[in-house]
């Protein structure tokens, strides 16, 4: 075992990845070679990303896709997005293609308002607490107005703060709820700046008032954060058709399709093992659009994770109906996003997706990222009650299995025409490149 390392991340890089290569990987060359390859040779690239984490000794690359014809309330996009998986930006141009020639995806930002709290603790009487909060609302507002003076500007800021009350939950426990709008920035930093000067000015004020002297009337400051859990931050996208639009699936009339297709939503909606899988599909796309705009798909991924458990049970995300003859899905969830501030501004490949998707404002790009999600789960709910997902999977992952037993460009031709009707596997390939 390695002696533990004081000052690691003073080091150069060279000597970061020497220290590595001897204490985890026996001194190979091998570790810094590939590390090499992967570092870009526009030392200004290099320098960007370097300066995007600490301890940064190379790059982690994804593939860059794009999905076109993509309508969107009468818009046709080209949709950036980065993904690994296979088969997920093929399956969502089939489904955009689809829908595209169905009057495309309508989208709409039914609320946009983010919170913060500030969490404190506080022994003393609930109604003056209530009274001081009520009656230092604007003072405590006001304390920011340096910070939030160019948000409001762009017509945002600080909308309300209320008291919570949370004592039954957990002993001598209150929350300040601040309730923001940002515009078109996602707003974590703004927020948190903002909630940290509130906490401050209300600890003052509190110190400061003849009406709290007693000590238990002290309040205790736990922490001010922002919170990733946006339920009033909320997307709805939806397409339809008239059933007989849908067409015959395989052996399927489309009747028989989109009755089969609604009941494995239905399941979704009852059974957790099934809704976790089905909003998995729906994040796959979504995911692949946030990093290719540079959200934070870690924030946006927990708070529509909790959204989809507001009820108390863990449900899809997604609808479908069959109402007089027309079948509908739609999709509704909370997404905090920006298209401004973060490494919107800096990363070249995040301004070229936003500049592919014609600058979008926040609610725009709330709307593209919604559908992208429904039209993802539209198609892998598709394969699913039809041909199964492992046939659309099965033949991305041939080139995976492929490359990693070094078939030639001539191996992997022949390969995609022979399994074209015929079961994937690693043995299964293996033996093809045998004989070929
Ligand atoms: C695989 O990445 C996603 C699916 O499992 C989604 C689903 O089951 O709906 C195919």
């Amino acid at each position: 075992m390695p002696d533990k390392i004081i000052g690691f991340s003073k080091l150069s890089r060279v000597d970061k990845i020497n220290w590595i290569s001897k204490n985890f990987l026996n001194n190979s060359n091998e570790f810094e070679n590939i590390l090499n390859k992967y570092l870009n040779d526009d030392n200004k690239i290099q320098s960007l990303h370097n300066s995007f984490s600490e301890n940064s000794i190379s790059n982690f690359y994804l593939p860059y896709s794009v999905s076109p014809n993509f309508l969107i309330n009468n818009n046709n996009y080209c949709i950036p997005l980065v993904t690994e998986e296979s088969s997920v930006v093929a399956a969502l141009a089939n489904s955009s293609k689809f829908w595209y020639d169905r009057g495309g995806f309508k989208s709409k930002v039914l609320l946009n308002t983010k919170s913060g709290q500030i969490h404190f603790k506080y022994n003393g009487n609930i109604e003056d607490l209530q009274e001081f909060v009520n009656k230092n609302e604007d003072e405590l507002i006001k304390s920011t107005d340096k910070l939030t003076k160019r948000m409001k500007q762009r017509g945002g800021g600080i909308k309300k703060i209320e008291l919570i009350n949370m004592s039954k939950k957990l002993v001598s426990y209150f929350q300040l709820n601040v309730s923001f709008l940002t515009i078109d920035s996602m707003g974590a930093n703004f927020i948190n700046s903002c909630l940290e000067k509130i906490s401050k000015t209300f600890q003052e004020l509190i110190n400061n008032s003849d009406q709290f002297k007693e000590s238990e009337k002290k309040i205790e400051i736990i922490m001010s954060i922002l919170s990733n859990y946006t339920p009033e931050c909320i997307v709805e996208s939806s397409v339809e058709c008239k059933i007989d639009e849908l067409g015959s699936v395989g052996k399927m009339s489309s009747n028989e399709f989109a009755i089969k297709f609604k009941t494995a939503f239905d399941i979704a909606n009852i059974d957790i093992n099934r809704a976790v899988t089905h909003n998995k599909g729906i994040m796959n796309g979504i995911d692949a659009v946030l990093i290719s705009t540079g959200n934070d798909f870690r924030a946006v991924e927990a708070g529509i994770h909790a959204f989809a458990s507001r009820t108390g049970n863990y449900k899809s995300l997604s609808e479908c109906s069959i109402i007089d003859n027309i079948f509908r899905i739609k999709l509704k969830i909370p997404l905090s996003i920006g298209t401004v501030g973060g490494i919107t501004d800096i990363h070249p490949m995040v301004k070229l997706s936003l500049k592919l998707l014609k600058n979008p404002t926040s609610n725009d790009l709330m709307n593209i990222i919604c559908s992208v999600g429904l039209a993802q789960n539209y198609a892998a709910v598709k394969s699913l009650v039809t041909t199964g997902i492992q046939k659309g999977h099965m033949k991305m992952h041939l080139i995976n299995i492929l490359n990693k037993q070094n078939a030639t460009q001539d191996q992997i031709n022949k390969a995609e025409e022979y399994f074209k009707d015929k079961d994937i596997n690693y043995q299964s390939v293996s033996n093809f490149l045998d004989q070929h």
